[in-house]
């Protein structure tokens, strides 16, 4: 069987690579007598690149060759993916991707189609990168009923609030540093507003609850607005601020899904995936607590997730794997206003006194905090758990004080 990668980017690269170089036990455990790259499609020029002899631009030639049985998608974004990927199902190939977009908005029609034409579609790198999460939540865990998944699911953003946790870094060298890594997004804008970490909830939420999730029924805030100051109360809290990606569900009709930058406890286990690693959370009925931790992003470790589909592919050349979800359904997702949360909330006020003595009227119960050199002006306290919508409602009738950061808190 013939192989053909699309896009020749950061990812598709590596699959050509992990091909390569582990060709002799990629074919032993394919159980097939070949498993050769024919084609990769690329509409720009790679002179001197050892698969040079490859490069095709006609997409066409990969669409009518019966030869390729298996097409690797890693071309991101909608158009042309979609059309591409579609055409290869309907002319009976596998196809495996890494493009969290694509999965997202057009996961159901995808499957739907590899359903009809007896194929696989496949996607394991499409989350966490590396990280296998697709196939143990889709087999391994499909014992249980999931009661929640949480997640750091953005390398890029983790990278950035690392270095800027840790190290002291500014928001736009870090970015600069994951983007010469290879770990950002082409227009990295869908990392750092929580694009990407939103698409990868909805894949996980769809597979785990069974309805395709959308991204714009996802409430989603991203990391732009994070300071130091906010990093600097979060440790006085003894806990730190990451991207966290979460899906929950409610009843056999409505689930909970948003992606937020959180204040994570020092007790959580995610509170310490540092880096580009991903670490994802999943609360079974039957297991309880597993953590699923790695590289979520990097040219070799999406690669490796990306060429195990291609060999799960081959093994199950005409036998189609049950593997996928239903339609979604309007008000399947829940407004994130009626879930429980604390905020930690930083603000400034011209009697800050006064303020906090107003905050306590408010909110109940609050938690002070503290850091070194902080303005005159400055307070900043957690409120009691309630109803987002009950707190921010307060909030607003705080007058005496005007808000600069407003941050979810974790559970630990
Ligand atoms: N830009 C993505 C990230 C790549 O940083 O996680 C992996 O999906």
């Amino acid at each position: 069987m013939k192989v053909a990668i699309m896009g020749y980017g950061v990812v598709g690269s590596g699959v050509a690579e992990v091909l390569k170089k582990n060709h002799e036990s990629i074919l032993k455990k394919s159980t097939l007598s070949q498993l050769d790259l024919k084609y990769i499609l690329d509409i720009r020029d790679f002179p001197g690149d050892e698969n040079e002899s490859l490069l095709v631009r006609d997409f066409n030639l990969i669409l009518n060759d019966s030869e390729v049985g298996i097409v690797v998608e890693t071309m991101g974004g909608l158009r042309p993916a979609f059309d591409f990927v579609s055409a290869c199902l309907r002319a009976g190939k596998h196809v495996v991707s890494s493009n969290k977009e694509l999965v997202a908005e057009k996961g159901f029609e995808l499957l739907k189609i590899a359903e009809e034409k007896n194929v696989n579609f496949l996607f394991e790198a499409s989350v966490g990168g590396g990280i296998p999460i697709i196939r143990p939540l889709s087999q391994c865990l499909a014992a249980n009923e999931i009661d929640e998944i949480c997640g750091i699911l953005n390398g890029t953003t983790n990278f950035i609030l690392t270095k800027m946790i840790n190290e002291g870094m500014d928001f736009e060298s870090v970015l600069k540093m994951a983007q010469d890594n290879g770990y950002a997004e082409k227009d990295p804008t869908a990392d750092i507003e929580g694009f990407d970490a939103c698409r990868k909830i909805c894949i996980l939420a769809s597979l785990v609850y069974g309805k395709h999730v959308y991204p714009e029924e996802v409430h989603t805030e991203g990391i732009t607005r994070i300071s130091i100051a906010d990093v600097e109360y979060a440790r006085d809290f003894g806990g730190v601020i990451k991207l966290i990606a979460r899906a929950k569900k409610l009843d056999e009709n409505k689930i909970f899904a948003m992606v937020s930058p959180m204040l994570v406890p020092g007790e959580s286990q995610l509170s310490t995936v540092d880096d580009v690693f991903n670490g994802i959370l999943v609360k079974g009925d039957s297991i309880g607590d597993v953590v699923f931790y790695g590289r979520g992003a990097g040219k070799l470790p999406t690669a490796s997730a990306v060429v195990g589909d291609v060999i799960d592919c081959a093994r199950s050349s005409g036998k189609k794997k049950f593997f996928g979800w239903g339609e979604g359904a309007p008000g399947y997702v829940a407004d994130y206003l009626d879930a429980e949360t604390s905020l930690f909330i930083r603000a400034e006020a011209e009697n800050p006194c006064e303020a906090l003595d107003a905050a306590k009227k408010t909110f109940g119960q609050i938690t002070l905090l503290a850091r070194t050199a902080a303005p005159g002006r400055e307070l900043a306290f957690i409120t009691p758990a309630a109803t987002e919508r009950e707190l921010r409602t307060k909030l607003e009738t705080l007058h005496i004080l005007t808000p600069l950061s407003v941050i979810r808190v974790a559970e630990s």
